[in-house]
């Protein structure tokens, strides 16, 4: 069993089953985000941990001891908010104290502590501003300082910072990471942002309607997604919905068929099924290749600098590649015939 156990915690509202069965297993020190779309249970789930909720079902254990029947101060958690929730009346320091004095630290302590807490934060001189005296990147610091310096055995971060804007935003990311890692703290960060979430995260869990989808490193959750949901929540991709037939043939619910590239299919043959590939897996060439390929025609371009989308015609279908560009431009234009091809390691197989 890791560090933070979560054994089929369910939980409703009403007759509204908000999470249905989640689990989660991970090691101390682990970074995981819950990532998913607005409404699957992101913040209930981090609710029933700090112990504001009560779960109808299931089981919390952190460092083997169960949490479950503890009320929300005696569980030794750090809660990070998007509305970072900081006393207004209170200076930087008081806020940040406040943990301590409620846990009865000495006032030599609480000192030290506290000071200790604003270095971590790169906030030393600030003691005694208000917050409505500082941006709101060095709120959401405060509000960092104020979970981590009661040195909790567990972090929870609840879209703490969707409410900066991007650069900053960017900016926090990597200096929470910093933190985290240097303290070692195991951390729960819920986001609906899945490149916040594949920047920061050893782990993404993907929850989708109450339920977790998908658990595994950002790699493997982009390049191994296990069904479209993940696959077209993550980044993009193109789903070719049908079905593998002998020698390659792959038919399409439309009626085409293309070739599928060189690989072993024999599991999956006859059996309906998508075949699932990012738009910068496919290679574009102007000449027929000798390996198996799709014939198509380029309807679009975008310009983004690096790189240029294309919306391809071809099957019947639209196929979206990303090419890089080189120094001579944008290397394809609209109605130029190419050929499509990729390797089967780049794609996937899905079921759903
Ligand atoms: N206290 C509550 N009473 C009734 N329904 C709730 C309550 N809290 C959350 N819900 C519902 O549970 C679902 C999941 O909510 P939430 O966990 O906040 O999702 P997320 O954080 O992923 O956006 C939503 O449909 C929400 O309306
Ligand atoms: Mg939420």
């Amino acid at each position: 069993m890791g560090y933070l156990a979560i054994k089929n915690l369910s939980k409703s509202f009403q007759n509204n089953k908000v999470l249905d069965r989640i689990n989660l297993d991970i090691e101390k020190g682990t970074f995981l985000s819950l990532l998913g779309p607005s409404g699957c249970g992101k913040t209930t789930t981090l609710r029933l941990i700090a112990g504001f909720e009560r779960q109808d079902e299931g089981t919390i254990n952190i460092g083997g001891n169960m949490i479950d029947r503890l009320p929300p101060y005696k569980r030794n958690i750090g809660l990070v908010f998007q509305n970072y929730a900081l006393f207004p009346h209170m200076t930087v320091s008081q806020n940040i104290a406040y943990g301590l004095e409620q846990r009865n630290f000495t006032k030599g302590e609480i000192k030290k502590e506290v000071s200790k807490a604003l270095e971590m934060v790169q906030l030393t001189g600030y003691e005694n501003r208000k917050p409505r005296q500082l941006s709101g990147g060095q709120q959401q610091r405060v509000a960092l300082a104020r979970a981590l310096v009661i040195k909790p055995s567990l972090l929870l971060l609840d879209e703490s910072l969707s409410a900066l804007d991007k650069k900053l935003r960017v900016d926090m990311q990597i200096e929470l990471r910093q933190i985290q890692k240097n303290i070692g703290i195991t951390t729960l960060f819920v986001t609906h942002d899945q490149e916040e979430a594949m920047t920061l995260s050893d782990q993404i869990a993907v929850m989708k309607d109450g339920k977790i989808i998908q658990i595994d490193t950002p790699q493997k959750i982009y390049e191994k997604p296990i069904n479209t949901f993940v696959a077209s929540f993550i980044g993009q991709s193109n789903f070719f919905y049908g079905k593998i037939k002998d020698h390659l043939q792959f038919e399409l619910q439309n009626g085409q068929s293309f070739l599928l590239p060189h690989g072993d299919y024999s599991l999956n043959k006859g059996q309906d099924c998508i075949i699932s590939i990012r738009p910068e897996k496919i290679r574009m060439d102007r000449n027929r290749p000798s390996h198996p390929h799709i014939q198509g025609k380029v309807k679009f371009i975008t310009y983004v600098g690096n790189l240029s989308m294309y919306l391809i015609e071809a099957l019947g279908l639209e196929i979206r590649v990303q090419n890089q560009n080189h120094n001579d431009g944008v290397p394809f234009e609209i109605n130029d015939e190419i050929f499509l091809s990729w390797d089967s390691g780049n794609q996937s197989i899905l079921f759903e």
